[in-house]
């Protein structure tokens, strides 16, 4: 085995906390939702056992109504901030109370396709599938109750892209008065120049004191909530992942369940279509409480080709070799020529390994093979030089963030596959 799969390995085999992955030492010290379904494809590659431990450990913290939270806390660490005592979810394990991009789906699907032990395999994902139908009925029944085909996030933490300048507008419409007393941990393991903004924590806190406020129960925070976003990139994940469970569902479930995934998939894809924009040649995420489109392109615009909304793949090439023309490495997260464009701070422009991925897998299923391959080439490059660096400058590849990343030693054990 090469040094360099050795050493991904190794990083997985460190963050290893008992059966669950950190997204990395100290900065984020629990199992986070999307982090893991990456993290259990990455394992999938050298030891399937611990790679379905890692969806079990993560489901230990789903609730009965089929949310699987964003955080699961499993041990406690004063290394991060919000904690459980601000969630205030009483539940054992502790949670927190909002969701993340869900890729379990589509993490359970590859792990049993590629499976070398196939009975193990069967049994695993035969297990998880009940609970991943349930938290896609959840999707459904709690983020959009009216059957629009478009789900909503309630909280920038939930896109996964947390200070994306997708989010600017509506966040200026957020309170920054919070109730709980805010105690920045990751500013002490991180360059701040880096992270979100002391005014962008504010209103994060200011959420969350919302929705503790409401008993974190759903319809009541959907009616409160004044971020409420029909993000592209959550939704065109989701498309992916009812995809997945669809394949899922023909091994271990029932006809009504497949006929309920297909009806799901028949009213997203039409709506993921209302948010194309072609003058920008990308799609873009619409604000639900104003019902505008968002101003900012994102590098979650061409995720829809991801889930399986192929129709514009040529004008998102096009789009992607303009952002490519002002930067050195793909995909920056936010298009280069916006005025918002930061290439070192966080969601405001470095590029992402689970990001690139997604869009890579995306072009080639959509038969543009030259675009996966560039943008597997630039992911694969910006690794092999930084190493597993939580992100990376696009326009010097320079690697931020600390260099044992969970997510991006998984991606690099895919890539290299
Ligand atoms: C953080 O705390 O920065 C995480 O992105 C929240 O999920």
């Amino acid at each position: 085995m090469s040094e360099r799969l050795q050493a991904a390995q190794a990083v997985l085999r460190t963050n290893d906390r008992g059966g669950y992955t950190v997204p990395t030492d100290r900065l984020y010290p629990f199992q986070w939702n999307w982090d893991s379904a990456f993290v259990a494809m990455g394992w999938g590659i050298f030891d399937e056992p611990r790679a379905w431990r890692e969806i079990h450990r993560l489901l230990e913290g789903q609730w009965e109504d089929g949310l699987v939270p964003q955080i699961v806390f499993h041990a406690p660490s004063d290394d991060y901030f919000p904690g459980p005592e601000v969630w205030g979810v009483r539940r054992d394990p502790p949670t927190s109370g909002i969701t993340q991009p869900p890729v379990l789906a589509t993490a359970t699907r590859r792990l049993l396709d590629r499976a070398s032990d196939r009975a193990a395999a069967e049994a695993e994902a035969a297990a998880i599938y009940p609970r991943l139908l349930a938290s896609h009925r959840w999707w459904a029944e709690a983020r959009d109750p009216g059957r629009t085909g478009l789900v909503a996030t309630l909280h920038p933490w939930e896109t996964g892209m947390d200070n994306s300048p997708a989010w600017d507008s509506i966040l200026d419409r957020v309170p920054t008065e919070t109730t709980s007393e805010i105690r920045r941990r990751d500013t002490a393991h991180i360059d701040p120049a880096f992270r979100p903004r002391a005014i962008d924590y504010q209103r994060f806190i200011h959420l969350v004191d919302l929705f503790r406020a409401e008993g974190w129960d759903a319809a009541r925070m959907l009616r409160a909530s004044p971020f409420r976003v029909a993000d592209v990139g959550t939704n065109a994940i989701l498309a992916r992942a009812e995809r997945d469970l669809l394949a899922l569902a023909a091994r271990f479930g029932s006809a009504a369940d497949r006929a309920a995934i297909e009806t799901r998939l028949a009213r997203a894809e039409p709506a993921i279509e209302t948010l194309w924009q072609k003058a920008a040649g990308i799609y873009r995420s619409r604000d639900l409480v104003g019902g505008e489109i968002l101003p900012a392109s994102t590098s979650a615009g061409f995720l829809p080709l991801f889930g399986g909304v192929h129709r514009h793949a040529e004008q998102l090439a096009a789009t992607l070799e303009d952002w490519l023309a002002r930067v050195r490495f793909a995909v920056p997260s936010t298009d280069p020529a916006h005025p918002m464009f930061e290439p070192l701070r966080y969601w405001r422009g470095p590029i992402w390994a689970v990001v690139n991925w997604m869009i890579a897998e995306g072009f080639a299923d959509a038969g543009r093979a030259a675009q996966a391959a560039r943008i597997r080439a630039d992911t694969r490059a910006l690794i092999g030089r930084e190493g597993f660096s939580e992100y990376f400058d696009p326009t010097t590849g320079q690697g931020i963030g600390g260099g044992t990343f969970s997510w991006t030693a998984a991606i690099d054990l895919l890539l290299a596959e």
